[in-house]
């Protein structure tokens, strides 16, 4: 009988963020045990093939909303068929969300998604927390959560007036506390007073369908808002983290940053890589609501390819989906207003594949990259690394087998996310998982999900990630502003009262 807890992966290439070589590799109790050619294989181990294939990092997808309930409804995909949608296609760790409303307690929403979440994941997660409002409360919460609950993100919306929106002195107040206590700052950057305003304009002008959700926020609107979150997150020397960068000139926007020194980090996601906002102008109905969320996919079709040049030389960093699915019926909450449509769309299952086809395959990235902008970097940024986003001796046993010829088709009718419809449709790529592995055990394979709910396991994150804060920490020290020593003035003052 071989023992399916020790695996060895034979012959394989096994790709790192910095180098790729031809290896085996042991894996046993949820771990990695070593990485060499010609390993010696125990008894009773179950040996897995990899000749000619790929042996990568299991993905990490930055970015989800499993059951996100919002705008009316409840995603669809839950923690269960998310996380088997992921490993199907070669993830194995997803960040989500915790949101709490406005007013609500972010401890209490943080424990909630935790025991909605653990008993039905099929691969490892962490959470995120976003902060919708500002108080005292809110600060001491905040530490607590990263103290005692693991979690070392914070997420702030720009966006979703009165819903989570923040005014710019509530997110200078909240930068300011994530550097405080070694966290880093997300914001979901778009101009949200902008957007009210747009959207009661083009309704006005008689625009109800999808392609008013475009229309009502373009580019500026989102690069504008970029722009803000970098000044301000600068100004308080916190390290930000902007995500869904879905148009090209929000991109400009984090790439000068970016040059001009700014620590931040772009993460665009496989939607804005793979496909483009042409769609919000669809004759039917159903197909064009399918493609809306916030910030919109870009209607100029250069955009999936430049937002890939970007993160192929690193002005873009790493890659998520904000997985959150809506069933068309869902969707039709806003048949008759492009507002009320559920903003959100899938991508866990396809973001490896659509990636590697785009960008791989295409020639703008290597291997290497592939492994830095779908895994490597995300553990780098959220302080995972080396536990996570590396195959080598000690690591968590998450990898995928890799085939870089075969191709498959994207379809509704083949993937396993509970959504009814998929915005990369008839897509054919490159990049094909064969074995997804999770803490050790084999979960993906075959064509068929092995992973049962709650065998993925919650990983907290320290805080002061030292791929981030290392020059947070050297600036606080050397870029201290200090007052000019001299002699007090002691020349005539003007009288204030004597000027009236
Ligand atoms: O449309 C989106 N992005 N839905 C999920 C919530 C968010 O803004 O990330
Ligand atoms: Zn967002
Ligand atoms: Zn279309
Ligand atoms: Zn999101």
């Amino acid at each position: 009988m071989t023992d399916q807890c020790r695996i060895v992966i034979k012959g394989g290439k096994v790709v790192n963020e910095d180098r790729s070589e031809t290896a085996d590799v042991l894996l046993e109790d949820g771990l990695i045990q070593a990485v060499g050619p010609n390993l010696q294989v125990p008894p009773g181990t179950r040996v897995i093939d990899a000749c000619g294939k790929l042996v990568l990092p299991g993905g990490i997808d930055t970015h989800t909303h499993m059951e996100l309930a919002f705008m009316g409804t409840v995603a669809v995909d839950d923690f269960h068929t998310g996380t088997k949608a992921a490993v199907a296609g070669g993830t194995t760790m997803i960040l989500d969300f915790v949101i709490p409303q406005k007013g609500a307690s972010l401890l209490k929403a943080y424990e909630r998604w935790r025991s909605t979440a653990d008993p039905k994941v099929c691969c490892d997660y962490s959470l995120h927390v976003a902060v919708t409002w500002w108080d005292d409360t809110v600060k001491k919460e905040m530490e607590m959560l990263v103290r005692e609950r693991g979690v070392n993100s914070f997420k702030m919306f720009m966006a979703y007036k009165d819903v989570f929106m923040l005014r710019d002195h509530e997110l200078y107040a909240a930068f300011s506390h994530c550097k405080e206590i070694g966290a880093i700052a997300q914001v979901h950057a778009e101009n949200g007073d902008l957007i009210a305003e747009g959207a009661k304009k083009i309704l006005s002008l008689g625009i109800t369908g999808p392609e008013g959700h475009e229309l009502c926020r373009p580019e500026e609107v989102e690069a504008e808002a970029t722009q803000r979150a970098i000044t301000i997150a600068h100004s308080v020397n916190c390290p930000l983290y902007v995500v869904h960068v879905m148009s090209k000139s929000a991109a400009k926007v984090v790439a000068n940053a970016r040059r001009n020194g700014r620590v931040v980090f772009g993460e665009p996601i496989a939607a804005g890589l793979g496909t483009d906002g042409t769609h919000y102008w669809n004759k039917d109905w159903a197909h064009a609501a399918g493609f809306v969320m916030g910030p919109p996919l870009r209607p100029d079709p250069s955009t999936p390819g430049y937002l890939m040049d970007l993160l192929a030389n690193d002005d873009l960093n790493l890659t998520g989906t904000d997985n959150c699915t809506f069933s068309v019926c869902q969707k039709a909450l806003g048949k008759d207003d492009f507002t009320k449509i559920p903003n959100g769309v899938n991508g866990v299952e396809d973001r490896m594949s659509v990636i590697w086809e785009k960008g791989v395959h295409s020639g703008k990235m290597d291997e290497n990259r592939f492994v830095a902008v779908t895994s490597s970097n995300a553990a780098k940024i959220f302080n995972l690394y080396p536990q996570k986003g590396r195959i080598a001796k000690g690591s968590d046993a998450d990898l995928v087998i890799w085939d870089p010829t075969a191709t498959r088709l994207i379809s509704t009718k083949t993937h396993h996310q509970a959504v009814d419809y998929n915005i990369f449709e008839g897509m054919v790529c490159h990049g094909v998982p064969l074995v997804t592995i999770s803490g050790g055990r084999v979960v993906y394979e075959g064509g068929r999900v092995l992973a049962e709910p709650g065998t993925g396991r919650f990983i907290p994150r320290k805080p002061y990630a030292e791929f981030v804060y290392k020059r947070i920490k050297q600036r606080e020290e050397v870029r201290k502003p200090s007052a000019v020593a001299r002699k007090p003035y002691s020349g005539e003052v003007m009288s204030l009262a004597s000027n009236r």
